[in-house]
Parts: C-alpha cells; sequence; structure tokens
C-alpha cells in the first residue's frame, strides 16, 4: 500500500491531501515585486516558458532574497524558465536550488532529493541526478517504455519523482553534453490543462487521488548493477524500497495559488476509489490532454551549458530520445510540500489573472 498522505476522505472546504509534517512554509502566496524586469526576457509562448538571455546563476548566489523570490515566482507561473549558457557548477546549482525552494516556502522537513538510482559515493554528490544517454541506454528507466512495448515518443511525459510522498517542486537541469541535433525537451503546463477541464469534471477530479509508482526503478537499479537508495531521499517521509505514493489529482500550487492537473504518464498507474476501467479512461483522457494540447507545451532546443529550471507541481515534461551521439547533464531536484489541494482558496490560473 502506497506510504501516503491522509488522503482517503475528502473534505467539501479546506485543504485535501498534504501531510502535517509536509505542509508548505508560506503565510501567503508570493507575488512579483518585478526585480527581474532588468534582465532580458521573453515569454517562448503564452502559457508556458520564459527565456532570460543575460542571467548568469552564479551572480544569483549572492543576490538578495527578494529576487529569488521573484524567480521562484517566475517559475512557478511560468512553469519553466530558460538560463542560457551557464557558468556553474554542481555544487553551485545545489546551493542555487536550496536557496530557491526554501525561500519559495518548501517545509523545513525538506531538501535535496536524493535519486533512488544514484550510485553510492557518486563523485558528483548524492542530489545530483547525471542524465546521461549512455547511462540510460545500459539502464532503461522511462525510456524502457519507447522500446518494445511501444514507439509513442509521448509515453515519457512525466513529473520528477511524484512516486515519492513528498515530491518536487523545482527541478534544474544545466545540459553540457550535447548531440549536434536533436535531444530537444518539452513542457506542458498543468494549470493550462486543468483550465481546459470542465466544471464537472474539475468537481469530480478534486475528489480523487492517485497512485504513483516507479518499481521499474528496481529493474533499473538492477540492470545497472546498483543497489536502490532506502536512505531518507531528501525528506523523512521518502524513504524505503515502496517508490510509490498517493496525491490528490489536482493539486494547488503555494507559490501561485493556482489549480494543476497532477497525474502523469511516466509514474500514475491508477486513479483511487474508482474501477480499474473507469481509471484507465480517465487517465487515458488526462495523459491525452497533455500530449494532444500542443498549445499547452513549449519545446525547448538546448544549447551547450543552458540551464532549464520548472516547478514539476504544475508542468511535465519529456525529453526527445531522436540522438545516436552523447548527451549528458546534471539535473538537482529540491522538494516541496506532500502534495495537496486548497478546495476554498485554490484558483484557476486563467481566472485569476482575468484571462
Ligand atoms: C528529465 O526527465 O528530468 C530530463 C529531461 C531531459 O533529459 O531533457
Amino acid at each position: 500500500m502506497p506510504s501516503a498522505t491522509t488522503v482517503s476522505t475528502p473534505p467539501t472546504t479546506g485543504i485535501f491531501g498534504g501531510h502535517d509534517i509536509a505542509r508548505p512554509n508560506l503565510a501567503k502566496k508570493l507575488s512579483d515585486s518585478g526585480s527581474l524586469s532588468q534582465f532580458e526576457q521573453n515569454d517562448l509562448t503564452p502559457v508556458i516558458g520564459r527565456e532570460f538571455l543575460n542571467l548568469p546563476i552564479k551572480s544569483l548566489l549572492t543576490a538578495d532574497d527578494q529576487l529569488f523570490r521573484d524567480l521562484a515566482y517566475t517559475i512557478s507561473s511560468r512553469g519553466v524558465v530558460f538560463l542560457r549558457d551557464q557558468d556553474v557548477t554542481p555544487t553551485e546549482l545545489k546551493e542555487f536550488m536550496l536557496r530557491l525552494t526554501s525561500l519559495a516556502g518548501c517545509p523545513s522537513s525538506s531538501g535535496l532529493h536524493v535519486h533512488p538510482l544514484t550510485e553510492e559515493g557518486s563523485e558528483l554528490g548524492d542530489q545530483i541526478s547525471v542524465i546521461s544517454s549512455e547511462k540510460q541506454k545500459k539502464g532503461g528507466g522511462l525510456t524502457h517504455q519507447l522500446s518494445d512495448v511501444s514507439r509513442y515518443a509521448s509515453n515519457a511525459w512525466h513529473s520528477d519523482i511524484s512516486f515519492e510522498p513528498v515530491p518536487s517542486d523545482y527541478a534544474a537541469l544545466k545540459i553540457h553534453t550535447l548531440p549536434p541535433t536533436g535531444g530537444d525537451t518539452l513542457w506542458a503546463s498543468g494549470y493550462e490543462v486543468y483550465d481546459r477541464l470542465s466544471e464537472p469534471m474539475r468537481e469530480m477530479l478534486s475528489k480523487l487521488t492517485a497512485t504513483h509508482d516507479a518499481k521499474f526503478f528496481l529493474d533499473e537499479a538492477r540492470n545497472l548493477g546498483n543497489s536502490l537508495r532506502e536512505c531518507e531521499r531528501g525528506s523523512p517521509l521518502n524513504k524505503g524500497r515502496e517508490l510509490a505514493a498517493m496525491h490528490p489529482v489536482i493539486r494547488t500550487n503555494p507559490v501561485t495559488g493556482w489549480n494543476s492537473v497532477y497525474v502523469n504518464k511516466g509514474f500514475t498507474k491508477r486513479i483511487n476509489g474508482v474501477t480499474k476501467d473507469e481509471s484507465d479512461i480517465l487517465l487515458n483522457y488526462l495523459f491525452n490532454m497533455v500530449t494532444q494540447n500542443h498549445d499547452a507545451q513549449v519545446r525547448f532546443r538546448w544549447c551547450k551549458n543552458d540551464v532549464a529550471i520548472w516547478d514539476n507541481r504544475s508542468t511535465w515534461h519529456c525529453a526527445t530520445y531522436d540522438y545516436s551521439d552523447p548527451r549528458a547533464g546534471d539535473r538537482v531536484c529540491s522538494l516541496g510540500e506532500a502534495p495537496y489541494l486548497d478546495l476554498a482558496a485554490g484558483k484557476s490560473r486563467k481566472e485569476d489573472l482575468g484571462l
């Protein structure tokens, strides 16, 4: 049984889901003071993605708290930001992510995630996940879904580590090794998918939880010849070999106060409390909303040393495995709160922005 949070009897008002020791540490949602307006930037689509052309992470490490809060608000409201050509080490990236998550109100029990597949004694430290096409060839991972089972590239859409009781708020990925072409990454907006649901559908999904499961990492660890990390993986609630958790299907982002759909093709196996057939229909419908709405997506073409930072609570992403030369980078995932739905105050992004 997934070690989930207290989500089985949904109230009609108040908070649905969450966990007492992993509540967000924010008195109120954030807003934008405008401190980032001095930096050159472009929105890449109307609903998701913003690119900053000259915002060095190294200089942000000594920036004041307000600038960090504005950056957190920008990432959470735009879903993903892209920072071009970054001279930043893995250690600096970790320092940056710790400050970002903490100023964005992560619970005091949440730190940086240790991926269950990270090798003990890894050179870059436990909290860096090495994203490597060469390693993936050996292990399988989400790419296993693209082999003999199915040939849909869209099978790889996911949000990071949703199988943990306390999943990721933010993730940063720096790609330092690139094939000559290919290897783009796509992100999709969970706020936008929520906004496209009818009111009766939103109401029904608001009462439901889903089980997220990453048991396939047990096989992957075996293929790689590694042992699984059963220690605390960045939160006292994330440990052991179960690699499964139950979360609300609709989730409120504490930074923006906006609701998002929170199921993903990579890890969500079952909507709870309905029949298997109903669960399959609902999940397929929601997955299709992500993959078939290209106007809710942004596609990013990497240049060497670009960094993407995204909010895993309200986006999905999908790598593109269309290359054969090596592609590699470093990823850091911070942990936020245990997912919850704020039934009273959670809003639609479009309605809140008056769109
Ligand atoms: C990830 O799924 O976090 C990595 C995405 C990528 O390799 O582009």
